[in-house]
């Protein structure tokens, strides 16, 4: 079975980013063929400095191999190196209908905070399914604000596999029991995000113990006193999700164990379990960062890697669309 995944170079990466995703990438390896992809060419749809591009893509390739992506195991590459994805994507323009992607709330989200609302950032969703298919992707691991995406690629999936016969595997997106949706700690009705968060609201994966203590010291909860999750409680079920999921336990037994105690002493507790759980993510990063050029080496294997799939896919998708000259059966 095969396992892919994409992450953006953008910004520093946080806790929502960890919790969600890059936890589940890791254990990943275990269950099938994994495959990970830093998605620099996502990156470009939106305002930005190409030297910071190249920069974050460092820093993001150096916190996934500290967070323990095995590059011997799993692929880990970078999307702008294997051709093939512009070029699936293009062709996948046309198995995918406009009324589709001007109904995707990331691209109005997303568009709405730009001056300049690029053609790129429209068709972001296609190159990501292209990500996708790509590989003969089984499961998509990823967290709750890809699950539009993920519909969006089984369905041009589907599309194209009748009007041009069976290519592509139509993928799963598989999302994490706790933490698919982490919140702001700041404005626990927003999640933790990248771009239009809270400085404080924010825990980075590279952010100093104390500085996560204190961030979480100071997070939001609710009126009342109740350590519960529920609706009505968006801080103290952030909280208990964070918790649950850095100590893998539930939410139910976390509510027992807090039964009786105030706010503060959760506050204090998660801070410290994220705190001890980032810690020596955190050491092994700092390490692997210092050596750009072997951080090069190991995107470059993955390319070669990657490579040799996507080809494969590629044959068949252009003998599938007549693109190109007929393969040898055709004649
Ligand atoms: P990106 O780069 O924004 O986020 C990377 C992963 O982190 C998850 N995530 C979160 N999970 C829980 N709580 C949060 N607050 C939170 N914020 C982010 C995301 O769900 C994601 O899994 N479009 C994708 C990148 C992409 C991709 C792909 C993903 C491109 N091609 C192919 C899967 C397959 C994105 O922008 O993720």
């Amino acid at each position: 079975m095969r396992i892919f995944s994409g992450v953006q170079p953008t910004g520093r990466k946080h806790i929502g980013n960890y919790i969600g995703a890059f936890e589940q990438y890791v254990a990943g390896q275990a269950l099938g063929e994994a495959i990970y992809c830093v998605v620099d060419l996502h990156a470009t749809t939106v305002a930005y400095d190409p030297a910071t591009l190249r920069r974050d893509l460092y820093d993001l390739v150096a916190v996934l191999l500290a967070a323990g992506i095995e590059p011997e195991r799993s692929i880990l590459f970078r999307q702008s190196d294997v051709a093939e994805h512009t070029e699936l994507q293009w062709l996948l323009m046309s198995a995918t209908a406009y009324g589709e992607l001007t109904r995707m709330t990331q691209f109005k989200d997303k568009s709405a905070q730009q001056e300049f609302i690029s053609a790129g950032i429209f068709a972001y969703p296609v190159l990501m399914a292209a990500d996708i298919l790509l590989y003969q992707t089984g499961q998509v691991p990823v967290g709750d604000d890809q699950r539009q995406h993920l519909e969006l690629t089984r369905d041009v999936a589907q599309r194209f596999n009748s009007r041009f016969g069976e290519t592509f595997v139509v993928p799963e997106g598989t999302y994490p029991e706790v933490g698919a949706r982490i919140m702001d700690l700041q404005n626990p009705e927003r999640k933790m995000s990248t771009t239009g968060g809270s400085p404080q609201g924010t825990v980075y994966v590279t952010d100093d113990p104390e500085v996560i203590r204190r961030k979480f010291r100071g997070a939001v909860t609710d009126s009342g006193r109740e350590i519960r999750h529920g609706a009505d409680k968006p801080g103290v079920s952030n909280l208990l999700e964070i918790l649950a999921a850095v100590r893998r336990s539930s939410i139910a037994a976390l509510e027992q164990e807090f039964e009786g105690s105030g706010y503060g002493d959760l506050k204090l507790a998660v801070g410290e379990a994220v705190a001890a759980h980032l810690a020596p993510v955190r050491e092994r990063y700092a390490l692997l960062r210092a050596d750009e050029q072997g951080l090069e080496q190991t995107l470059a294997a993955g390319a070669q890697r990657a490579r040799a799939i996507a080809s494969e896919t590629m044959r068949a998708v252009r003998a599938a669309m007549g693109v190109g000259p007929a393969g040898p059966d055709e004649r």
